[in-house]
């Protein structure tokens, strides 16, 4: 590029109109998750990491369509009517492009696994100074099934592009396929594809032929390459599990980067947009959901699950701590075993430590929190909030039945069932008074034995 030439704008083709019947499913394909975020998210956001505006989304006319809109939203969607291939798919965002006159970044909506490098690569390609008017991606993958075949001429250039369906046997050797992912000069696209035919396997009208197409008129086409891992198609339930294995593995890798120690990284199973801080030791078994920030010096005891959660500072979770959407734990906070957390604030250094259920909760710093605490939150009919202040002390096995508010300095006795409110360094117990009956249960032992003698 000379220094006086603008920088080429970057528009992006995203195609998520396929049926995805062999995923067997009714949600569809490019709305499975993958690390707790749709596919088509992955990919829309590093087509948006790696420059590209607008994007535009291409759905089916099917009414459930509607959730891939909102999940690309705000970026917008246009309509294929009929499936009548990829090279048809991209025809129906013409109208979205029209006046476009920059490159043209095609992706597929089944392919979560690319990145924000997969992309850059293949920008920078298409923009090195031969200007290939197609660029496309390519891979080596260990098994090529059902990917395109890359035909390149002598100068390494591409050629055509194969369906496996439609190849030769010698086109079938060939090991470099289609990754599923091109950039097209926009001058060149659409007259491209109003070229494209039916006359194939399929019959359908691929988006691989512009590249034959565009070789016929004597324009260049280009191959670069990335690892298979990046661009795995995912097409059944099978493939879905070898994406969500591979996308952990580079979450976990990113997460120790960041300074967490994974003691069996294997078992930890983590979200797109987990978050954490520094030197957090997460043991075996945890796993986190979409929605969870993480702070400094945080530990996570072996088999949590976490979702929707915001944890503090050098705080300790676990073991066997379920936190549910809309946990928020200061700093210092212990959560222990069987302890359940939903729509509830712990200040900093709460204690709860212990077999309990903490719910539609707002809990001040420092209080402690007996073994079995349950906050009583469902009449039935409608959720109501418990509020306890700051070091206030709940003794074992408490049900606070909301509404109610438990004011700070107050101690709850153990077993008991509050339904009023405790007001500021209180003691509150509704426990029944103890009656002891002095050398009763001797008695009892001595009649029943002699009982059985007799
Ligand atoms: C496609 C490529 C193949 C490549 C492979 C990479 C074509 C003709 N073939 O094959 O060269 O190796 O991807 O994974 O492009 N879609 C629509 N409308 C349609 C048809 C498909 O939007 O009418 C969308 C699908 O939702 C999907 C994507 O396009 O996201 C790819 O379609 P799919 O049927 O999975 O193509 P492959 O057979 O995998
Ligand atoms: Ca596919």
């Amino acid at each position: 590029m000379t220094a006086a030439a603008t920088p080429r704008t970057l528009a992006c083709i995203l195609l998520a109109a396929g049926r995805g019947t062999r995923m067997k499913s009714k949600l569809p394909k490019v709305l499975h998750p993958v690390a707790g975020r749709p596919m088509i998210a992955h990919v829309v956001a590093a087509a948006q990491a790696a420059g590209a505006a607008p994007i535009t989304v291409v759905i089916g006319p099917d009414p459930d369509q509607a959730t891939v809109a909102q999940a690309v939203a705000p970026h917008r969607t246009a309509v294929q009517a009929e499936q009548r291939g990829t090279g048809d798919a991209v025809l129906a965002a013409r109208d979205a492009l029209a006046g476009f006159t920059g490159d043209i970044l095609i992706g597929y909506g089944d392919a979560p696994l690319v990145t924000e490098e997969t992309f850059a690569t293949l920008i920078e390609r298409a923009r090195a100074d031969d200007r290939p008017v197609v660029t496309v991606l390519g891979t080596r993958p260990a098994l090529p099934g059902t990917y395109g075949r890359m035909v390149t001429g002598p100068d390494g250039g591409l050629d055509a592009i194969v369906e496996a369906k439609d190849a030769t046997p010698e086109q079938l050797a060939i090991p470099l396929c289609n990754a599923g992912l091109m950039v097209v000069a926009a001058e060149h696209l659409w007259s491209l594809l109003d070229a494209v035919g039916t006359d194939n396997a399929q019959g359908e009208v691929y988006l691989t032929d512009i590249v034959a197409i565009a070789r016929a008129r004597g324009l260049r086409c280009a191959v670069v390459e990335r690892p298979e891992q990046e661009t795995l198609g995912v097409n059944s339930r099978a493939e879905l599990a070898v994406a969500e294995a591979a996308l952990q593995d580079r979450l976990r890798v990113r997460a120790m980067a960041e300074g967490v120690t994974l003691i069996d990284p294997k078992t930890v199973f983590l979200s797109a947009d987990t978050r954490f801080g520094r030197d957090v030791v997460i043991e075996p078994h945890v796993v986190i959901r979409p929605g969870v920030s993480i702070g400094d010096e945080v530990t996570v005891l072996a088999f949590c699950h976490l979702e929707g959660a915001v944890v503090g500072d050098g705080s300790r979770v676990g073991p066997f701590a379920r936190l549910r959407p809309g946990t928020v734990l200061g700093a210092r906070v212990h959560v222990g075993n069987y302890v359940e957390v939903k729509a509830a604030t712990l200040a900093d250094g709460v204690k709860a430590n212990h077999l309990s259920y903490l719910g539609d909760a707002e809990i001040g710093a420092g209080s402690n929190i007996g073994a079995g605490t349950i906050t009583c939150n469902y009449d039935g009919f409608s959720k109501s909030r418990t509020v306890i202040g700051s070091d206030a002390f709940i003794g074992s096995n408490t049900a606070l039945v909301a509404p109610v508010t438990v004011a700070d300095g107050a101690t709850i006795g153990a077993g008991s069932v509050i339904t009023r409110d405790v007001e500021a360094h209180a003691l509150a117990l509704t426990r029944a008074e103890q009656r002891a009956l002095p050398g009763m249960a001797a008695k009892i032992r001595a009649a029943k034995a002699k009982a059985r003698k007799g």
